[in-house]
């Protein structure tokens, strides 16, 4: 308080509450109704946070220092602030949000980081590797609407990790379009890819969120799972994983974007089966994954 002033005696000191209340109301003159909204409601809420934790100058410096070292690691390639949302489950809230089922429509969950625009379009039954480490896996299904009626010329836009962990664009030395393809359904809805049997992977943890998750004593890992998105003129656009309903995490996914209705079997076939693709040598796994795709909302 400068020289020569004092507080009034009737003046008590500024509660916590107020701050936020004046905080709050310094955006009461926002013209855009909805940034209004929620720049005024992330206030209310930032601030019962605080309040509550009663947050300490350590911990709100060691906050600060977080978001920045997330800045530092952000790249065109890397987005470590989506990583934050996917590992506190906001991402997934978002989805369900944004999503709400139209009853029989396959449900969505997160896109996650490694899809990358330009897979090559690829044939029905075509392989999306050259060589890949892990065991192939022959995907098929249909794709239709909620009436179960077949969508001809669908695409679906598929990306996938093998026995390294690692997805196509994670890998410096695979080729351009390891690991991923896109394809477009038959008259029937059906279609068909050779991919191999994902397996189980950490998220980026050298980072920031990965900091976060060892210090709470979570793990990083994500159970196996194939990524697909599916289009089609006239549908919502469906972004999905199907999950190896055999794996490992199904029940402590990272990102918390596990849905039952997404879970498959992969069926173990020998060799010598007579349904062998033409590309595979050894045993093989088979799975099918149909897909039923929501009118979009101006169709309804
Ligand atoms: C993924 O499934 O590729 C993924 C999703 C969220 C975070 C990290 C990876
Ligand atoms: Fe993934």
């Amino acid at each position: 308080m400068p020289d020569g002033q004092s507080r009034g005696e009737h003046e008590a000191p500024i509660r916590p509450e107020a701050i936020g209340a004046a905080a709050e109301a310094s955006f009461a003159n926002c013209d855009d109704e909805r940034l209004r909204s929620l720049m005024q409601s992330l206030v209310r809420h930032l601030h019962a946070f605080v309040r509550e934790v009663e947050l300490t100058e350590w911990e709100w410096r060691a906050a600060i220092d977080s978001l920045a070292a997330t800045g530092r690691i952000t790249d065109p390639e890397r987005n470590e602030f989506i990583l934050w949302s996917d590992a506190l489950g906001v991402s997934m809230l978002v989805d369900a949000l944004a999503h709400p089922l139209p009853s029989g429509a396959t449900e969505s969950t997160v896109l996650g980081p490694f899809w990358a625009a330009g897979s090559p379009l690829r044939d029905y039954g075509e392989s999306i590797f050259d060589f890949a480490a892990g065991e192939p896996a022959w995907v098929q299904g249909y794709v239709r609407d909620v009436d179960g009626r077949p969508i001809a010329g669908a695409e679906l836009d598929v990306w996938q990790n093998d026995a390294t962990r690692l997805y196509g664009v994670q890998d410096p030395e695979a080729p351009e379009a390891h690991l991923r393809g896109r394809f477009r359904t038959r008259e029937d809805g059906s279609y068909a890819f050779l991919g191999v049997r994902p397996v189980p992977y950490p998220i980026p943890d050298d980072g920031p969120v990965g900091a976060m998750l060892a210090a709470t004593g979570r793990h990083p890992w994500r159970p196996a799972h194939l990524h697909m998105i599916v289009s089609a003129p006239g549908y919502a656009t469906l972004t999905t994983h199907f999950f190896d309903a055999e794996s490992p995490y199904l029940d402590s996914d990272a990102v918390f974007a596990v849905k039952p209705s997404l879970l498959r079997r992969f069926v173990h076939r020998r060799a010598d089966d007579p349904e062998r693709p033409p590309s595979v040598t050894g045993d093989w796994w088979s799975v099918e994954n149909d897909i039923a795709l929501a009118f979009s909302a101006s169709e309804t």
